[in-house]
């Protein structure tokens, strides 16, 4: 069988069902929405694909945000496999824990390699963006999301309690000057 295809798109709407499922499949497996973006109400789809773009030019964005670009990781042209969120820059609370780069592969598929994929090719939109490096950051019992992050070139920069939430977060830095650079 040949390979699948893979492409990171913005997000349309001939894929809408194939979306609604990924975010069911996370609400039933339990998981948090991450990207914060799955939580965005989509009932109204043109409408959510609209805020999507505002987000991205930064308009509408809450008090506090920055403006951040969402994108599907499409498998076969078809199946919308996972999700990637890229904050354009970095404020105080991005750079404690939120970090640069959110993602989030659909349950189903996951353990197949998609995580590194996603990452990969979420690291050339940010450079498109013209960012040359970027903060990702994961809980420290989340190794899946650890090893992502190493696979890309990732280097802990620090590990950090955070009381809030519980758990220790790190932060990896990701250079984006040279090999993530080009398609
Ligand atoms: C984190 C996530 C994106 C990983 O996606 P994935 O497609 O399963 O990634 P992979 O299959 O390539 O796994 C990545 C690495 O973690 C390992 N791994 C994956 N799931 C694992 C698990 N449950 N336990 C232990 N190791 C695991 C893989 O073996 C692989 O290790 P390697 O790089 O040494 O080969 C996915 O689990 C996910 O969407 N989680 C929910 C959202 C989330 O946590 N996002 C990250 C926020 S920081």
């Amino acid at each position: 069988m040949p390979s699948p295809t893979l492409d990171l798109i913005h997000p349309s709407a001939h894929l809408r069902d194939s979306y609604r499922a990924l975010i069911a499949e996370f609400v039933a497996n339990g998981d948090a929405l991450v990207p914060f973006t799955l939580a965005f109400e989509n009932a109204d789809f043109d409408a959510f694909m609209s805020k999507l773009g505002d987000c991205a030019v930064g308009v509408g964005v809450p008090e506090g945000f920055v403006a951040h670009s969402t994108f599907w990781l499409v498998r076969d042209g078809k199946e919308v496999v996972g999700v990637s969120n890229i904050r354009h820059a970095l404020t105080p609370a991005l750079l404690r824990e939120g970090g640069s780069i959110g993602y989030g592969i659909r349950p189903a598929v996951r353990r197949q390699g998609l995580g590194p994929a996603i990452l990969r090719l979420s690291l050339l939109r940010a450079a498109a963006l013209g960012l040359t490096r970027v903060l990702v950051t994961c809980g420290k019992q989340n190794v899946a999301s650890a090893g992502v992050i190493l696979r890309n070139g990732g280097v802990l920069e620090s590990e950090e309690y955070l009381a809030d939430r519980g758990e220790v977060v790190q932060r990896y830095w990701i250079s984006l000057a040279s090999s993530h650079s080009e398609a």
